[in-house]
């Protein structure tokens, strides 16, 4: 880590939670250099959905290419955008009945929010934006303005104006935050200017993996209709099939006047954002949001083959299988360890458990992480030179894969031993969403105290 923590900024951040230096990556593996396999919780915090190297899209970016393919092209027209949007078309905004205009942002999620606070700004006359506490939205001066985190907001180094944050759902105990939403709308005393949208995450994930009810969703939509106030889906985490379908908010059947999308859209690990205007607020001047990067062709490439995945349902059905066995087993986590974790959060593949004493997410991350007991799976060097000492730690490694599917977390909680007599450190080590030896898992973590989250990929570890 030597040349990174001397020659690379100090604002870096994952490599200081996760110091090794990692080479490759295949499905939810990643790989360190020196060949140690980890279980990829993390997803890129929800950018590798369909698996990281996911092979048919690998193919066909390879073939592009070789057919020198257009790579850039700032916002011209390409063979590649139109297939992608015609394949969004048909495959996800026809079928659920979804009339939007697609927007072509800069391709970070953070450009995504910018250009949706501006559009929303330009039709509405307005410029206030609600966002709810804990929400984050990324850290370009706009977006930073409708984050909660402190530290974040910190960066800003100006005022961060035009925005106000409120209650998100259970911020207030038994009290009703849509009903206090309606006071601050309603009440002309409130000194709440009137906005001009709301931005919301339907799951905050960097904000401790909180899941919004169906229910609370649409009940904010309702208000927000009855006030001609626009609402802004923030789906760059939890989009893309993360909650199981692809849209976060297809369960609450709402439709959000605006959509990010940004993260796993390209399939592919690619940047690429997308904001869904609808059509009637498409009020922009051509090139009043423009950007060099708005035409990474590649991404296109593979965004358009990652929607395959959305001809049909089962994959949906699978996400949410593979949902039910992670709350299950975390469900039974739970139950061991009552007084140090619980309640769980999230939805589909999104989940986080809460941990209860201060530091413990911290903790328990850390021993996910912690240095391999000396086991290596394989490395790509000693994975070809194959010598009989290599064959026998595979075999073993396969053996223990065998038995980490059938234990999984059981096998780090015996049931014989009782929780609530666990030293601290045996603990941290049961709660520890830990892989066989020799592999090592990337889990989030946060301030809130939650551990999981991002949760496996599409091909996934579970
Ligand atoms: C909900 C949400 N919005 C926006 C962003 C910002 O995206 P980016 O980091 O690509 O700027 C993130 C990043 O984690 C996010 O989770």
């Amino acid at each position: 880590m030597e040349i990174f923590n001397t020659l690379e900024s100090e604002v870096r951040s994952y490599s200081r939670a996760f110091p090794v230096v990692f080479e490759r990556a295949v499905g939810s593996r990643l790989y360190e250099e020196s060949g140690r396999e980890h279980i990829d919780f993390f997803s890129g915090a929800g950018t590798v959905n369909y698996g990281h190297n996911n092979p048919v899209f690998k193919e066909l970016l390879i073939d592009y290419l070789r057919s020198d393919g257009i790579t850039h092209s700032l916002d011209m027209a390409t063979t590649a955008k139109r297939d992608f949007l015609i394949r969004f078309e048909r495959v996800i905004l026809a079928p659920r009945g979804l009339r939007y205009k697609v927007q072509f942002t800069g391709p970070t999620g953070t450009n995504a929010v910018e250009a949706a606070l501006k559009l929303a700004r330009k039709v509405t006359g307005r410029s206030n934006v609600l966002y709810f506490h804990n929400a984050y939205h990324g850290l370009t001066l706009g977006a930073l303005a409708v984050t909660g985190n402190a530290s974040k907001r910190k960066g800003a180094g100006v005022p961060l104006l035009h925005t106000m944050p409120v209650p998100f759902e259970g911020d207030l105990g038994e009290r009703d935050t849509i009903e206090h939403l309606r006071t601050l709308l309603e009440n002309p005393s409130s000194g709440v200017d009137r906005p001009a949208a709301v931005i919301v995450e339907t799951v905050q994930a960097e904000g401790g993996v909180r899941a919004a009810s169906l229910a609370w969703l649409q009940r904010l939509a309702d208000l927000l209709r009855e006030h001609g106030i626009l609402l802004i889906a923030d789906d760059i985490q939890v989009g893309c099939g993360r909650t199981g379908t692809f849209f976060s908010f297809e369960d609450a059947a709402i439709v959000p006047d605006i959509v990010c999308l940004s993260k796993s859209i390209s399939g592919f690990g690619l940047p690429m954002a997308i904001l869904l205007i609808r059509p009637e607020l498409d009020v922009w001047s051509p090139g009043e949001h423009n950007g060099t990067f708005r035409g990474n062709n590649l991404a296109f490439v593979t965004a358009a083959a990652a929607l395959d995945y959305w001809e049909d349902g089962s994959f949906t059905t699978e996400i949410l299988r593979k949902a039910d066995l992670t709350r299950d087993r975390l469900t039974k986590l739970t139950a061991r360890h009552p007084h140090l974790c619980g309640p769980l959060r999230g939805r589909g593949l999104i989940q986080g458990l809460h941990l209860k004493p201060e530091g413990l997410a911290e903790q328990v991350a850390r021993a996910a992480f912690r240095k391999p007991s000396a086991r290596r799976t394989r490395s790509s060097s000693s994975c070809r030179r194959s010598s009989s000492k290599t064959r026998r730690s595979r075999r073993v490694s396969t053996s223990w894969k065998k038995r980490w599917s059938r234990c999984w977390l059981e096998r780090r909680c015996p049931s014989s031993v009782a929780p609530r007599l666990l030293p601290n450190r045996q603990a941290v080590e049961h709660l520890a969403i830990e892989p066989p030896p020799g592999q090592e898992a990337v889990h989030r973590r946060d301030e809130a105290g939650v551990v999981g989250g991002g949760a496996a990929s599409a091909e996934t570890a579970l």
